[in-house]
């Protein structure tokens, strides 16, 4: 089975998706600063699926570090993208460390993948990107409103960006 690196793997819903991922048979890598979580959580993981999950300790934001992990990895088949900074209320309080983290996260991930050759991403978004919708539930099909803090619009900005940059990414 092919090997997926999971950002954020050390975060609630990244470890979570780990194990997930191992019980259908791949094998994955976590990349994870540790800045809102702990590598324990892998202990967890181990426990429950009796897989020991590599952690490299590397901020996204550094492209260099970003791009040795896939080379150490050259069978990394895809990337899920959980890693980021995500308290709404924070956000407001430190906007310039938030549109620095997740987008700048985001533009490493994405070129260390074209740099590599590696073609699927799964980007973790949020439902934020939304505003304040006029009609619950919201859906796919609901139209973005105006973002309501830094942290949803960082989610917005990354999801403009990904289909600007993903056809640069090799196809299958
Ligand atoms: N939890 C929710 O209800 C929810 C809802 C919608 C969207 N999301 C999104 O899902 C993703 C995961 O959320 P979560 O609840 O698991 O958050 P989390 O904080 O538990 O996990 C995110 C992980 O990313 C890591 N991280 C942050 N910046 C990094 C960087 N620059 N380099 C390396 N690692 C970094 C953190 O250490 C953390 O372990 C986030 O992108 C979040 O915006 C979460």
């Amino acid at each position: 089975m092919p090997t997926i690196l999971v950002t954020g793997g050390c975060g609630y819903i990244g470890s979570h998706t780990i194990v997930d991922l191992i019980d259908n048979g791949f094998e994955v890598v976590s990349v994870d600063n540790l800045v809102n979580s702990s590598e324990d959580i892998l202990e967890g993981v181990f426990a429950i699926t009796g897989k020991r999950v590599l952690n490299y300790r590397v901020d996204l934001c550094d492209y260099a570090a970003t791009l040795r992990i896939f080379e150490q990895h050259p069978d990394i088949a895809g990337v899920i993208h959980f890693a980021a900074l995500k308290s709404v209320g924070e956000s407001v309080q430190q906007p310039l460390r938030y549109f620095h983290n997740n987008l700048n996260s985001l533009l490493s991930i994405i070129s260390a993948m074209e740099k590599s050759g590696v073609p699927h991403l799964i980007f973790s978004s949020s439902c934020s990107v939304y505003g304040n919708a006029k009609e619950l539930p919201v859906t796919e099909n609901t139209p973005i409103e105006e973002a309501e803090s830094p942290y949803a619009r960082t989610k917005q900005m990354g999801e403009a960006i990904i289909p600007r940059l993903l056809p640069h990414l090799p196809r299958l």
